[in-house]
């Protein structure tokens, strides 16, 4: 029996050091070609390798290194595997922060100041408290809710949207299509941190953008199959969204020509929002191993019938 991590040297090392100390009694493996397939009941990767389910037929356990599963969701698993996401205050916080800087520069204006200062304009703006804008959060799971309760500190008024009812003190809590459309006419700044499934592949649309307030603004840091781009240029070219901040695109890399680069009203990140820190991913990890080998429920169990 054997834990296998497929990563990057220093998360390797920093996995490495945390199991030594944790999980003495598991052999642990970074280089696939050392270890006996057949032995594999724990495996750590983001991409899964090609014939992952004919390779490790006694994998009982495949942990992603990041929150999001799409890229695997749809793999062939072992017959006895299932998939878990990564569950871990790095990530958690890395996002929250994120999030945050976004929602604060399109509640102030950003884009614009940017656009003015390109054009040497020196002019203020109108201004909104920040308890008279209201936060819409599409997503109420590990990273939403976190965000949620962050904004909520600066008094933000905060909705937000699930699959499935949710109560969470000081945020208005909406599900299903009824849910959305009623958070969206009252959404100043949209943000998304769903995951991308059947259910949510291209909810960022022409449609979606039009149920907005007018001059609403959007921050894109779920996945860039959830939004169609040709509508977020339509809405921002129309005045029907003032802004975006968007961390995800389809594709990635996004390819050199789209208007997405140089729209005054963009900013863009590489897909940086947040990814999981080394040391507290390995603490999680080991805190999961533990509970599985001792048959209690793992953190972060992926459901493949809902897909994430
Ligand atoms: P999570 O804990 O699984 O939460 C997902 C949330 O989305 C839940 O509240 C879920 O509702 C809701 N949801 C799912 N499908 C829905 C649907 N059809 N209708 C309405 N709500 C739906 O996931 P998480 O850890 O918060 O991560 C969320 C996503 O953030 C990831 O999957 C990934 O796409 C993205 N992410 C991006 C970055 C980045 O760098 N940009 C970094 C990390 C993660 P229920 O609560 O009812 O289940
Ligand atoms: C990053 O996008 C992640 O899913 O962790």
């Amino acid at each position: 029996m054997a834990f296998l991590i497929l990563s990057y040297p220093k998360r390797v090392e920093a996995f490495r050091k945390i199991f030594a100390c944790n999980l003495p009694d598991l052999p642990f493996v970074s280089d696939a070609d050392e270890v006996d397939p057949a032995q594999v009941r724990y495996l750590m990767t983001w991409d899964f390798p090609s014939d992952l389910a004919t390779r490790y037929p006694n994998v009982e356990l495949i942990f992603s290194t990041g929150a999001g599963i799409d890229q695997v969701i749809n793999a062939e698993l072992p017959p006895k595997a299932r998939l878990v996401r990564m569950v871990e205050s790095g990530v958690t916080a890395m996002v929250r922060d994120y999030v945050v800087m976004a929602v604060l520069a399109l509640h102030r204006d950003l884009p614009a100041f940017l656009e003015q200062q390109r054009k040497k304009i020196w002019k203020a703006r109108d201004f909104v408290w920040a308890d008279q804008r209201r936060v819409g959060i599409l997503g109420l799971g590990q990273l939403g809710s976190t965000v949620a309760e962050a904004l909520r500190s600066f008094g933000f008024q905060i909705s937000g949207w699930s699959r499935t009812p949710k109560d969470i003190a000081g945020i208005n809590c909406h599900h299903g299509a009824d849910g959305l459309n009623a958070m969206l006419t009252e959404t100043d700044i949209l943000v998304c941190l769903l995951p991308l499934t059947d259910a949510t592949r291209g909810i960022l649309n022409a449609d979606l953008f039009g149920r907005l307030p007018r001059g609403a603004a959007l921050v894109q840091a779920g996945r860039g199959g959830h939004m169609d781009q040709q509508a977020l240029l339509d809405a921002l070219n129309r005045g029907q969204l003032s802004g975006a901040f968007v961390d995800v695109t389809n594709p990635e890399p996004l390819p050199a020509e789209s208007p997405l680069w140089s729209h005054p009203r963009v900013i863009l990140t590489p897909h940086v929002a947040g990814h999981s820190r080394a040391e507290t991913a390995a603490e999680a990890t080991v805190e999961n191993i533990r509970r599985h080998r001792a048959g209690q429920p793992v953190t972060g169990l992926v459901d493949p019938a809902r897909g994430y």
